[in-house]
């Protein structure tokens, strides 16, 4: 992961004399397009800080088909109806946040919010209940919520997620949260699982019931956004980040205590599958999720120490067993997470901050050429060290040395290789060290042997 050097590290030394002329300002580019900026909550993603985002897709992909699960896209656009009746009218996701739109044709569209209803939806058009079950399926792409931006939350962001398909048993349950924790754990972080059953339908109707009565013995305690969702959608009430409303949520009465014998059996297997697998995880009795299709096992994933700052979860998921019946299927257990990539990348830099790593780990390879001979050699080297799985860096805009050398710097490479008129005529290159500056004169027969030997 690239680490950001810290501007704290050192005083800056006193300045004596005239003061120099301040460097001009460049115009930023927004300047130059009009007026014509990202949208608010989207951004770029660009160089070199790139470079990390490819890295995590790259653990995801890895570590999910470790597991088993093949790799699904769905388009990014789908009939707006199937994320309102899948996520639930009276969510916040839903209610507040969705991109909706009419296309040409008078469509009503939706822009994703997640993944996991049109999962769903393709499980029931493609007939997936006849292939071997369960499908287990992996996916990485943008979401889009119109949410209010601030740290870690974006209005488009990207999730990892994976969803197991065809099955209902706390082994998968287990499995899904151990994939997580270990995705994170593989990017450097070490997470802590909160876990919570909201059991059945049934058993929410009639846990709801209590709730409620609670809830309105309390309402002059509430926040006015708590009494709202108290009459619109009550389990929301306690998912409220209102400090208010943390005294009465506290003593509210708990999920776990009606929920039926099977959920209750389900979730401990769960438990005990956790403990088998030693996942840490703790017991969150108000965890219910923002999303209506959950039944049963409920999880969020966040930074080991930063539990406290509720919005910041890296990810979560659960089981929803009835949404495939609701979008038209036949009964499927399922279940799944989703983890957000920017809170991710978020928690690595800031940790890299934190711990005032300033140093880039040295690594790569690039090539310096001098002169139009060089040039072409240089092209021909490259492609057939890119065919060997080998890529170099090079600027081929710049003529010197020096300039080269520098961007070689810039790049943080570990070596350059150098082509000058002379190793053009003989046949050779320079391997130069960049931390010991030691170069050494190589076959260009045998630069891919020396590479591949440096590499390792
Ligand atoms: P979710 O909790 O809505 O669940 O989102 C999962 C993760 O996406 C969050 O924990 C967070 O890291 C990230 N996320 C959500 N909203 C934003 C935002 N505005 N900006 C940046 N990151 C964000 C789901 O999406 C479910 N589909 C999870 C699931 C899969 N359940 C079952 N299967």
């Amino acid at each position: 992961m690239s680490r950001k050097k810290s501007s704290a590290s050192k005083p800056a030394p006193k300045k004596f004399g005239p003061a120099k002329p301040k460097p001009t300002p460049k115009k930023p580019l927004a300047d130059k397009t009009k007026g014509i900026s990202a949208l608010r909550g989207m951004k770029d993603v660009l160089p070199p800080g790139s470079a990390d985002f490819l890295e995590l897709r790259r653990l995801a992909e890895a570590i999910a088909t470790a597991y088993g699960f093949g790799y699904i896209e769905t388009p990014a656009l789908e009939q707006a109806s199937l994320f309102i009746r899948s996520l639930g009218k009276t969510t916040d996701v839903v209610d507040k946040e969705m991109y909706i739109f009419e296309d040409k044709d008078g469509t009503r569209i939706g822009l994703r919010p997640e993944n996991t209803a049109a999962i769903a939806r393709a499980f029931v058009s493609h007939g997936m209940h006849n292939w071997p079950q369960p499908v287990k399926v992996w996916y990485w792409g943008s979401m889009f919520r119109h949410d209010r931006p601030q740290a870690g939350r974006y209005r488009e962001f990207h999730q990892f997620g994976a969803e197991t398909l065809g099955e209902r048993g706390p082994v998968v349950d287990a499995e899904l949260i151990a994939l997580a924790y270990h995705f994170l754990k593989d990017c450097g972080i070490e997470s802590t699982v909160e876990v919570n059953s909201i059991g059945t339908l049934e058993d929410r109707q009639q846990y709801c019931v209590e709730l409620v009565g609670y809830l309105r013995s309390k309402r002059s305690y509430l926040s006015e956004e708590s009494k709202k969702r108290m009459v619109r959608n009550p389990l929301r009430v306690l998912d409220s980040k209102e400090e208010q409303d943390r005294a009465v949520i506290d003593e509210a009465p708990q999920i776990v205590d009606w929920l039926s014998d099977e959920s209750k059996k389900f979730f401990m297997q769960v438990l005990e599958y956790l403990d088998e697998l030693e996942i840490p995880y703790v017991l969150k009795p108000t965890l219910v999720r923002g999303l209506d299709y959950y039944t049963d096992t409920v999880f969020e994933l966040y930074e080991e120490g930063v539990e406290e700052a509720a919005q910041n979860a890296l990810g979560g998921g659960g089981r929803y067993d009835k949404l495939i019946e609701y979008l038209g299927g036949p009964a499927t257990g399922a279940a799944g997470f989703s983890i957000g990539i920017e809170r991710v990348l978020g928690g690595l830099q800031a940790r890299a901050r934190d711990a005032g790593v300033h140093e880039k780990k040295k690594g790569g390879f690039f090539l310096a050429q001098l002169g139009e001979q060089a040039k072409k050699q240089a092209l021909v080297l490259m492609e057939g060290l890119r065919k060997g799985g080998i890529t170099v860096s090079h600027n081929f805009a710049k003529s010197s040395l020096k300039a080269q050398l520098e961007s070689a710097n810039k790049l943080g490479v570990s070596h350059t290789l150098i082509l000058g008129q002379k190793e053009v005529q003989d046949g050779t290159i320079l391997i130069r060290n960049m931390d010991s500056g030691i170069q050494e004169v190589v076959d260009q027969k045998k630069l891919k042997v020396a590479i591949q030997k440096l590499m390792d």
